[in-house]
């Protein structure tokens, strides 16, 4: 399949957000990435709730949302019901995974699950099968522009060789510091739907650069 890509929403002009969702809307973007941050599970907050149901009122595109919090579980239906298309939770965050999993697909959404930098692809052998998408940090959580780690590339690799065994259908979503210079190798590891944040809304012009991003096509543009 083809890449796919989804703006980060947590680098928007929060003053402008109606108009930044549209220009999204109007692009060769695929789906919204919203980032819910407690100020616990991760060192900052980002909004909840109200701000989630602004974005699904102008938004004719998939919520992709990333629950960068503690206790999920409490919050899966909420967040089903405010329009979330794709729920991703953090393995450090779900002592009983499984359960986490089987309440996101119960309340009719795709399952995704978060590793951070440090955290192993082996250990989501056993819940694989189970799963939508896995969603491979590629920096610390908690903030857009921050330097890609490359130990993510083999992280893909090998959960790309894991899933053709246990999961060939699953998705391998890669959230931090994606650009033109690392979204090819990205797609080449085994990736398939690109995060990205600060290297589109602060582009000179995020269309474009969400164009280059969904052509692979880094050779005609300036960066
Ligand atoms: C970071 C968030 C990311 C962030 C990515 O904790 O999960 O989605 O917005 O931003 P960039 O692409 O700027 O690294
Ligand atoms: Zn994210």
């Amino acid at each position: 399949m083809k890449h796919l890509i989804a703006p980060s929403v947590l680098s928007a002009d929060f003053a402008n957000l109606q108009r930044d969702i549209e220009l999204i809307n109007s692009s060769a973007a695929d789906w919204f990435h919203v980032d819910v941050m407690d100020g616990v599970f991760v060192p900052n907050i980002s909004f909840g709730f109200p701000v989630m149901a602004a974005i699904k009122k102008y938004a004719t595109k998939p919520l992709d949302v990333h629950l960068m919090i503690v206790n999920p579980d409490a919050y899966i239906d909420r967040f089903a019901e405010a329009g979330a298309s794709v729920i991703t939770v953090h393995y450090e965050a779900c002592t009983h995974l499984h359960r986490t999993v089987q309440l996101i697909h119960a309340a009719g959404c795709k399952a995704c699950v978060a590793l951070n930098p440090h955290t192993p692809v082996a250990l989501l052998k056993d819940i694989l099968e189970d799963l939508d998408m896995v969603l491979i940090m590629s920096v610390n959580p908690g903030f857009g522009g921050q330097q890609f780690i490359p130990n993510s590339l083999k992280k893909i690799a090998e959960l790309r060789s894991m899933a053709n065994q246990l999961n060939p259908d699953l998705l391998i979503e890669v959230d931090g510091g994606v650009s033109l210079l690392n979204i090819a190798e990205l797609v080449q590891a085994g990736a398939n739907v690109l995060v990205a944040g600060n290297a589109i809304f602060a582009a000179d012009s995020p269309l474009d650069m969400i164009a280059a991003m969904k052509q692979l096509d880094s050779g005609t543009m300036t960066l």
